[in-house]
């Protein structure tokens, strides 16, 4: 389902074109954040069918290029037609070289935190804190060293004389730091200055107006007669798909859950109580566990496991959709971080981490229309979306939990007595963590299973259990984490329990290790 939710005018919009950097997707969300519908576009796609969506204002984001070189991105001809334009780091050299001035690369890099010193008043920094001076992040090694016709220097730092410019004839600015990073002081304000002083934007982006819109749209693609399959994982994404989608067709909607004998302790059961009890959703419920056990069985290797969840869950699904009559549609859970098509800089394939499996990520064999309402969220969006649908709190602020599940929670094979011991593990340390109001704080927390055992004793006797290790991490968008610094007193109490408790395991370790440079998950 294509949004047309900007196009009708409902909204306004803020185009952000992205040169590559990792914080393009924050420029996005800090001003969906304040109610500013912002949408990014790769630097090489097609300008005109997002000049097409009206923007009423453009962001050139950073980038890892250096604009002193030849053959790197420059913003496409056609956005200098009159629509204001903010251009940050890589942004505000593109744009400087674009209309004229001139770049240089420094003698040393500039990164980290950095004095702002404001000279000139300017609509950019309006309604931030009375002190004229600030601290900003900066993150470049080129910077502007002569301002093309028209602009101004409204800012400068000890390491960047030009750290903000402005042309208010034009509405053209730019700064060398980074309002998109939190480091920034007052750095979304600066953003929504530029969006709603300079570019006229209302903060009309709201998930109340959105669930109304979306319901409209689910209603116009699928008709009066439409039948849909939403395949549901229990997790956050496909639970708000399925219940938007039940909002707008009611019984026309039928959910398949494939039980692939992976959930935590308890969630099966909660998905189908859920579903079926409170909601009145159809819901195919197919226990599938014993085939996946049997798949992965003598598996150790964390990709081929991968892979084999996948190619399985699949099938599974294929097979209880097919026994759906006049089924037409399918809804799936697709956020907006996996439709932004990612810029490629050196134009080879990004070395792949981890074969990701999503309930959503469902073969294009299927033959059915796609409906993707939350494929312009991102998922701090979706759980407001949730609970505008008055979803269960305890729902909505669930933990992301891979589609793998616990098989890779299980390092090396996967058998049903570690499945038994991990989720036992788990629940407890998760209680802990909700008891202690923690769970809120958390990104994501959870206990892994380790493949060796240890020598312990356990009243008196010798014992020869599993490790366990406990995980839990800080982040706002799983691409980078930090370690979540419990006490040692509720590492020691979890530990306690867990070793007391749950027979098989005789020893717990926390893991100290951001992201990156491991992985959240441990395969
Ligand atoms: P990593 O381990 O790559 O994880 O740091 C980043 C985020 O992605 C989740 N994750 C997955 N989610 N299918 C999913 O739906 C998967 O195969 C998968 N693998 C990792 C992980 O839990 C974390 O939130």
């Amino acid at each position: 389902m294509e949004n047309n939710f900007k196009e009708n005018g409902l909204v306004s919009m803020i185009l952000i074109i992205d040169f590559g950097s990792q914080l393009t997707q924050l420029i996005a969300r800090r001003l969906r954040e304040v109610g500013i519908y912002s949408e990014i576009m790769p630097f090489a796609a097609d300008c005109k069918k997002y000049l097409a969506k009206k923007p009423r204002g453009i962001i050139l984001s950073g980038g890892p290029n250096s604009v002193t070189q030849i053959n790197t991105p420059r913003a496409p001809d056609e956005i200098w037609n009159g629509t204001p334009i903010l251009g940050i780091c890589y942004g505000q050299q593109t744009l400087c070289k674009q209309l004229g001035g001139r770049i240089e690369t420094g003698i040393k890099r500039e990164f980290g935190r950095a004095r702002l010193d404001v000279l000139e008043e300017c609509s950019l920094f309006q309604n931030l804190p009375k002190e004229t001076d600030f601290d900003v992040w900066m993150s470049h090694g080129d910077h502007v060293s002569e301002l093309p016709k028209g602009f101004s220097v409204v800012a400068r730092s000890a390491g960047a004389p030009f750290a903000a410019i402005a042309d208010n004839m034009r509405r053209y600015y730019g700064v060398q730091f980074h309002p998109e990073v939190v480091q920034t002081t007052g750095g979304t304000q600066i953003l929504k200055n530029f969006a709603q002083l300079i570019c006229n934007c209302k903060n009309d982006w709201s998930m109340t107006e959105y669930k109304s819109h979306a319901i409209q749209a689910i209603k116009k693609q699928v008709g009066k007669t439409g039948v849909v399959i939403c395949g549901l994982s229990g997790g956050v994404d496909s639970s708000v798909t399925a219940i938007l989608l039940h909002q707008a067709i009611g019984e026309r909607l039928i959910c398949v859950f494939v039980d692939h004998g992976l959930l935590r302790k308890g969630e099966a059961e909660e998905v189908v109580e859920l579903f079926t009890n409170y909601y009145n959703i159809q819901l195919i419920h197919k226990d599938a566990s014993k085939l996946f056990l049997s798949k992965l069985r003598g598996v150790s290797d964390p990709e081929q496991k991968r892979k084999i969840i996948g190619a399985s869950f699949i099938e599974v699904f294929d097979e209880e959709a097919q026994k759906i009559a006049g089924a037409e549609f399918l809804a799936q859970g697709t956020l907006y971080p996996d439709v932004i098509e990612s810029v490629s800089l050196s134009g080879g394939d990004n070395v792949t981490i981890k074969s990701h499996h999503n309930v959503g990520g469902l073969p294009k064999f299927m033959k059915l229309k796609l409906i993707e309402p939350l494929r312009m969220l991102f998922k701090d969006e979706v759980r407001k979306l949730g609970k505008e649908l008055g979803i269960p709190e305890i729902l909505v602020g669930r933990h992301p939990f891979p589609g793998p599940g616990l098989a890779i929670r299980i390092l090396g094979n996967v058998s049903s007595n570690k499945l038994k011991i991990l989720r036992d593990a788990d629940s407890i340390y998760l209680d802990e963590i909700r008891k202690a109001g923690l769970y809120d704080q958390i990104w994501q927390a959870f206990a892994v299973l380790l493949p060796i055992r240890t020598v312990g004793v356990k009243g008196d006797a010798r014992s020869y259990e599993y490790v366990c290790g406990l995980r839990a991490v800080m982040s706002t968008d799983g691409m980078t984490a930090a370690i979540f610094p419990f006490t040692s007193e509720f590492l020691a109490h979890v530990s306690t329990r867990i070793v007391n408790e749950v027979s098989g395991i005789n020893r717990v370790v926390y893991d100290y290790t951001s992201k990156p440079p491991a992985t959240i998950e441990w395969e």
